[in-house]
């Protein structure tokens, strides 16, 4: 009997915030992760190069059965997941968007605070999602150059992180912000530091359960039937491996593997 398998993917570990989501949701399924650790940060990247790298991803997913790919990162899907779902029909992608509409129905003030990488806030897909809120919304970004690659490099609880989360916190604190929006899935990793520089009074929002959830239902409706026992849990990365099995190890409940996969290039898809 075949099990579901789910290949997701991110500039890093930020996406096993995601993962970890869908593991609850689907303990049955099998999940194959990409860490692409060797390009990260997407987020200081140019969007024809970000394309490039979720191309090459999605076809790694592609060759090895993937029944659903997530694109567990903001910043990926924001600048690659029109292309992805236009190169590659017949798969079924699950992106990931900050959660604006939840944060606008939860807040009691009406304003909303987003961090996100500057990528996420200059696309186009992101300004979308901005204007079609309520005008009663008073929205304000905070790009966080500089967070992912700091959470990226593993020192998640040193005075630098501390010191750098209050920076990106001081501007949404000071417009007196009521909820906080997660824009990044790296960022879930600093969340107890975001809470910290927030403070009690104000709601810290992430969209892994609800991208969970939609994942489940995407799953679902395959043909493929699902088995009653645990998934394996395959993460792969295109930079160190230890660095990704010591993060794993540390926020995954669950049996998994890590192992380096190279840079991982293209044999299919024709990049620019
Ligand atoms: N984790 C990614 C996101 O959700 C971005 C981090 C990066 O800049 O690579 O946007």
């Amino acid at each position: 009997m075949t099990r579901i398998r789910i290949g997701l993917f991110d500039s890093g570990v930020g996406g096993l915030s995601i993962l970890r989501a869908v593991r609850r949701e689907l303990p049955d399924a099998d999940l194959l992760y990409v860490a692409d650790s060797a390009y990260a940060p997407y987020g200081e990247r140019p969007v024809r190069e970000i394309v490039d790298r979720c191309l090459v991803i999605t076809e790694h997913f592609v060759e090895r059965d993937a029944d659903v790919i997530v694109v567990a990162c903001n910043t990926a899907t924001a600048a690659a997941i029109a292309t992805l779902r236009a190169t590659f029909p017949d798969v079924p992608f699950v992106g990931v968007e900050p959660g604006l509409k939840p944060a606008v129905a939860r807040s009691r003030n009406g304003r909303i605070g987003v961090l996100a990488t500057q990528a996420t806030i200059e696309s186009d897909k992101f300004r979308a999602l901005v204007a079609a809120q309520p005008g009663s919304a008073e929205v304000h970004l905070r790009a966080c150059p500089g967070l992912a690659a700091a959470i990226e490099a593993g020192d998640l609880d040193g005075p630098e992180m501390t010191e750098l989360v209050e920076w990106c916190c001081t501007p949404l604190r000071s417009a007196g912000v009521d909820t906080v929006v997660l824009g990044c899935t790296h960022y879930e990793f600093v969340r107890h530091h975001i809470e910290r520089a927030m403070g009690t009074a104000v709601e810290v929002l992430d969209t892994a359960e609800a991208v969970a959830r939609q994942t489940e239902r995407i799953a679902a409706a395959t043909t493929r039937r699902r088995e009653d026992h645990n998934g394996h849990v395959d993460l792969r990365t295109t930079g160190d491996e230890r660095a990704l099995g010591e993060f794993a190890d540390r926020w995954l409940p669950f049996p998994h593997t890590t192992t380096h996969v190279g840079l991982l290039t293209s044999g299919m898809v024709a990049l620019e």
